[in-house]
């Protein structure tokens, strides 16, 4: 069996990943009933609230008591400046609340993202949609899941035919909102069956995973967006590509 260090098995990681998704997504849905203490960080549609540092503070001390020795890259921890990068030494790469905006309001597409890389290679990923309690996970060579239950994506290759998801990300910049509205007008133009934007970026991934969407694009996710999803999407037989043809540092996928 692989191992992520030494020690500890990759399938005691998953299950510690997934008791801890579970704690924070309740964390979360208690939360959610009260008034937000919301912030702002690269742009006034960047939203960050007490609960998305309360929750990555949960995620990592519970994981770094477990696993002395691991690494983290967390959202939150990266915004107040800590150094994000990856090396061959095991790591968590955290999301604590991935849908921050619907939180804020109440909008129940809100997700805990957890993924696990070893050597630079994502072995792992757990997704928790906190208001339907929906558990996704998948680990390499094994399958991705959802509740338990085998996940497939889907074997729609024409654009005309498909169900397409995207993310407008932070940024509101004339020229980003030109190319954000330059694809959707040529996706409407190819005479896609839909487009949708549920403000979660891991949940959208997760609905191509399943099958429920054909595709999903977007500029700008973060390594904490997509690290958990990616390996999901390739588990369920799909592929996760960066087409801007920069090496990542983080995974092939990031
Ligand atoms: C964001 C959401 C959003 C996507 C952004 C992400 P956050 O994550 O997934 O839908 O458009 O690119 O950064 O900030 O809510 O964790």
């Amino acid at each position: 069996m692989t191992s992520a260090d030494n020690a500890q098995p990759l399938e005691e990681c998953m299950e510690v990943a997934v008791r801890v998704a579970r704690r924070a997504g309740q964390v979360i849905q208690e939360a959610v009933k009260h008034d937000k203490c919301v912030s702002t960080k690269s742009t006034a549609a960047d939203l960050v609230t007490e609960t998305d540092h309360q929750v990555e503070e949960l995620i990592i001390s519970t994981l770094r008591d477990k696993y002395p020795s691991h690494r983290f890259i967390g959202e939150e921890s990266s915004a107040a400046g800590e150094k994000c990068f990856l090396t061959d030494s095991p790591t968590w790469i955290i999301d604590p609340i991935d849908g921050t905006c619907n939180f804020v309001h109440s909008f129940p597409m809100v997700a805990v993202s957890i993924g696990f890389a070893v050597k630079k290679e994502l072995v792992f990923g757990v997704i928790y949609h906190c208001f339907d309690e929906t558990l996704y996970t998948a680990r390499k060579g094994h399958g991705a899941f959802c509740n338990g239950l085998r996940l497939q994506v889907s074997k729609e290759k024409d654009v005309s035919k498909a169900l397409i998801l995207t993310e407008i990300g932070a940024k509101r910049d004339p020229e980003t909102l030109k190319i954000f509205s330059g694809n959707i007008e040529k996706l409407l133009k190819a005479h896609a069956h839909g487009i949708r934007v549920i403000g979660s970026s891991t949940l959208a991934l997760c609905q191509v995973a399943s099958g429920a969407a054909d595709a999903y694009y977007q500029f700008g996710l973060h390594c904490w967006d997509i690290a958990a999803a990616a390996i999901i999407i390739r588990e369920a037989g799909g592929s996760v590509v960066d087409t801007s043809d920069t090496p990542h540092p983080a995974t092939d996928t990031m």
